[in-house]
C-alpha cells in the first residue's frame, strides 16, 4: 500500500525524524482511536501569531491513520511472560523489546520489587541529593561499580537523564565533544545542553574521528571527550572500542561508552562492551540504563570516584530530579544476582541470536552482523519495510521498523531483538512469519 503524501514533501520525508525510531505496526488505529485525534482538525482556527499553529497544522499522525498505516503507541494489554504480548486481542511474539535477559518476569526479581515496596513504599518523592537516598541506592551503586570494574557509580531517573546530566556537567565551554553520528538522542541532547563544541564523526569511522581530533583546537584548559554507544541502538553494531581507546590515548581525550544495550549481556561476566574487548580499564566512563537487561527504569554512570563525586554534586539530573524508585532499585539488585549467578542465561541469549541470524540468512535476508542482541534485517525500500512490518504484525510478530535517518539511506530495516527466554517455538514463529511475508511480498526472489 503506498504511503500517503506529506503536505510539504514526498512520502519518505513523512516518516523520517522521530518516526523512524519508533515502533510501527502498520495497523488501523485501535478501536479506541480517539487518542490519535490530532492537529489538522483545527487548522481553521489559526490566528497569525498563535504558538499552537504548529500543532493545528500537524497532519502526520492523521495521514497515517487515514492510510491504515498508523502503528505507534500500541497498547499492550497483557505481557505475562515477556516473550509474548497481547495487542488488540492478538497474541504476538515479542521480537522488538530490549528485555534481553527476560528478567522483567523472573520470580526472584518480581518478589524483590514487591518486598521493596513493602519496606520503602512506592516512591522516594525527592532527589538523591535531598530526601531521596535510600540505603538500597547506595548498595546498588556499590554493586554496580564493582560489576562494571569501576571505582564508583551514581544513578538518576532514566538512562536519558543520566547522559544529559553527565555530559552537560562534564563538558564546558572550552571543551570539545567528539561523538559518533549514530549516537543515541540522549547523548546528542546532553551535548546540546553542555556549552562545549560537539563534533560528529561518521558512524564507526575511526579515520574521520582521528582527522577531527588532529585538526580541532581545544580552548584554554579545555579537554576532549569521545562518546560512543557501545552497541548502536538501531543497527545493532558494536563500537570499535580498541581503536577508540587508542585515539583517546593518542589525543589525551577521555572516552565515555553508553552501554545501554550491552550491560548484562556482553563480556565474560556480562559487564558490557569494554569487557567484551578486554578494555574495561581503558574506558573512562560507562553509561547505562535499567530499562533493558535490568528490567525496570533508571540510569547510571560509572567511573573514577573523583569524577563520579563531581557528577553526584553537580549533575542537574541527579540534584533536581527524583531518585530511582524502591521497586526499581530492588529489581536492579535482584537482576545483578541473576546476571552474576546464571551465566547460562547469556549463553541462551547468544544461542537464540545465533539461531535467528542463521535462520534469517538461510531465508535469504541480509542481516547486519552486530555482535550484540539486536539483529537488523535490511529490507531497503521504506514502503516495503513498512508493509513488511504490518504483515509481520498480522502474522503475530512484533518488530521495529527503522527508516532513514535512523538507518542509512536506501537501507531501511526491521530491527529485531532477542531474549534469553525466547523458546524454540517463539523463534520458529518469527522465522515462519518472515518467510510467509517475504513470499507474499515477492521479495528475496
Ligand atoms: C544507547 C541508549 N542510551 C540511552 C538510552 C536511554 O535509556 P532510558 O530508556 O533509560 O532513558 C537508550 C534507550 O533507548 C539507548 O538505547
Amino acid at each position: 500500500m503506498p504511503l500517503p503524501a506529506a503536505p510539504t514533501a514526498g512520502r519518505v520525508v513523512l516518516l523520517t525524524g522521530p518516526w523512524a525510531a519508533l515502533g510501527w505496526g502498520g495497523l488501523r488505529a485501535p478501536s479506541s482511536g480517539a487518542t490519535h485525534t490530532v492537529a489538522g482538525d483545527r487548522a481553521g482556527e489559526e490566528t497569525a501569531l498563535d504558538l499552537f499553529n504548529k500543532a493545528y497544522r500537524y497532519r502526520r499522525a492523521n495521514d497515517l491513520i487515514d492510510a491504515g498505516l498508523y502503528g505507534w503507541f500500541r497498547p499492550i494489554r497483557e505481557s505475562s511472560g515477556g516473550t509474548r504480548v497481547e495487542i488488540d486481542g492478538r497474541e504476538l511474539v515479542m521480537a522488538g523489546s530490549n528485555n534481553y535477559l527476560g528478567l522483567t518476569h523472573h520470580p526472584h526479581v518480581m518478589a524483590a520489587a514487591r518486598e521493596a515496596i513493602d519496606r520503602f513504599g512506592t516512591g522516594c518523592t525527592g532527589s538523591r541529593f535531598l530526601n531521596g537516598t535510600l540505603s538500597i541506592h547506595e548498595e546498588m551503586e556499590e554493586r554496580l561499580a564493582r560489576f562494571l570494574n569501576k571505582e564508583a557509580c551514581i544513578t538518576s531517573g532514566t538512562g536519558y537523564q543520566t547522559n544529559v546530566g553527565a555530559i552537560a556537567t562534564l563538558a564546558g565551554k572550552n571543551d570539545v565533544i567528539f561523538g559518533d553520528r549514530d549516537n543515541h538522542a540522549s547523548i546528542i541532547d546532553g551535548a546540546r545542553l553542555a556549552f562545549a563544541r560537539h563534533l560528529k564523526y561518521r558512524h564507526n569511522d575511526i579515520d574521520d574521528l582521528a582527522r577531527l581530533l588532529e585538526t580541532t583546537e581545544v580552548g584554554p584548559e579545555g579537554g576532549r571527550l569521545i562518546i560512543t554507544d557501545g552497541v548502536f541502538s538501531m543497527l545493532g553494531d558494536l563500537a570499535r572500542v580498541p581503536e577508540l581507546v587508542a585515539q583517546a590515548k593518542r589525543h589525551e581525550a577521555r572516552l565515555m561508552v553508553d552501554d545501554a544495550h550491552a550491560v548484562g549481556v556482553l563480556g565474560a561476566t556480562g559487564s558490557g562492551t569494554p569487557e567484551h574487548f578486554g578494555l574495561s580499564d581503558d574506558v573512562d566512563l560507562v553509561i547505562g540504563t535499567f530499562s533493558k537487561s535490568f528490567a525496570c527504569l533508571g540510569g547510571f554512570v560509572a567511573g573514577p570516584k573523583t569524577v563520579i563525586d563531581y557528577i553526584r554534586h553537580t549533575s542537574r539530573s541527579v540534584i533536581f530530579s527524583a531518585s530511582v524508585t524502591p521497586a526499581s532499585v530492588a529489581t536492579v539488585l535482584a537482576s545483578l544476582d541473576i546476571i552474576e549467578r546464571e551465566p547460562e542465561r547469556r549463553e541462551r541469549l547468544w544461542k537464540n541470536v545465533n539461531r535467528m541470524k542463521a535462520g534469517l540468512e538461510a531465508l535469504g535476508f541480509d542481516v547486519i552482523d552486530g555482535g550484540g542482541p539486536i539483529l537488523s534485517v535490511v529490507i531497503g525500500d521504506d514502503t516495503t519495510t513498512l508493509e513488511f512490518n504490518k504483515l509481520l504484525f498480522e502474522q503475530g510478530v512484533f518488530v521495529n521498523p527503522v527508516l532513514p535517518p535512523a538507518a542509512p539511506p536506501g537501507m531501511s530495516l526491521l530491527r529485531t531483538s532477542y531474549m534469553a527466554t525466547h523458546t524454540e517455538e517463539d523463534l520458529d514463529v518469527i522465522l515462519a512469519a518472515f518467510k510467509a511475508v517475504s513470499e507474499k511480498l515477492g521479495i528475496l526472489g
